[in-house]
């Protein structure tokens, strides 16, 4: 079997992104055989269906390549106001417009990190939300909330707490399990 390729995504543009640092300690994670590249979003522009009549934005085209060419997603968020970020829905939203359906049936896993105790609870059910209108195919279980971020992490967003590593392996196996039932 090929490499699974897994794409990870944050709605947080922060450089000391806790959600960064965990895709990132889950590039470490990753089972045997498969492989995580996380996406820069921060030059997508906003959507706009005007320019969908010309040529779209390089960032997007390349977002949207990289989304059809993955076997899998991985979303980590934080909560803002209780919802998503705007920098993940918006290019999500441009995802969404592709002819080619990019995101449809794409097997799918997602976790957040916040720094409040609920660990992003409430952005995890709006996001699922969101994902019945993708078609995405959403990994249900394990559910992971890590929250009190700033007693895991240090202050250059690395992952320092080995339960969380511990959880995040989980997520990771049954995601790539998702896409193996799939083939
Ligand atoms: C605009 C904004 C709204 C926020 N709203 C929430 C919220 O509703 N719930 C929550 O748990 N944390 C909230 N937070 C705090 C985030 O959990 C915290 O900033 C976290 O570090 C963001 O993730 P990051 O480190 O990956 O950027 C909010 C932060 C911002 C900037």
């Amino acid at each position: 079997m090929n490499t699974i390729k897994i794409v990870g995504l944050t709605g947080s543009l922060r450089k000391a992104s806790y959600n960064k640092g965990a895709l990132e300690a889950a590039q470490t994670l990753v089972p045997q055989g498969a492989e995580l590249e996380i996406l820069d979003l921060s030059a997508i522009p906003f959507f706009n269906q005007d320019l969908e009549g010309g040529e779209l934005p390089a960032a997007v085209t390349e977002f949207k390549e990289k989304i059809a060419q993955a076997d899998a997603l991985l979303i980590a968020t934080p909560e803002y106001n209780y919802s998503i970020p705007p920098v993940l829905k918006n290019a999500l939203d441009w995802a969404s417009r592709d002819k080619s359906a990019p995101l449809a049936g794409k097997p799918t896993a997602l976790f957040s990190v916040s720094s409040s105790q609920l660990g992003g609870a409430r952005v995890q059910y709006h996001l699922r939300q969101f994902g019945v209108a993708l078609n995405l195919k959403l990994l249900n279980r394990p559910e992971v909330f890590i929250g009190m971020a700033g007693e895991k992490f240090d202050e250059n967003g690395n992952l320092l707490d080995e339960e969380t590593k511990k959880r995040l392996t989980v997520l990771l196996n049954a995601l790539v399990n998702l896409v193996k039932e799939g083939k």
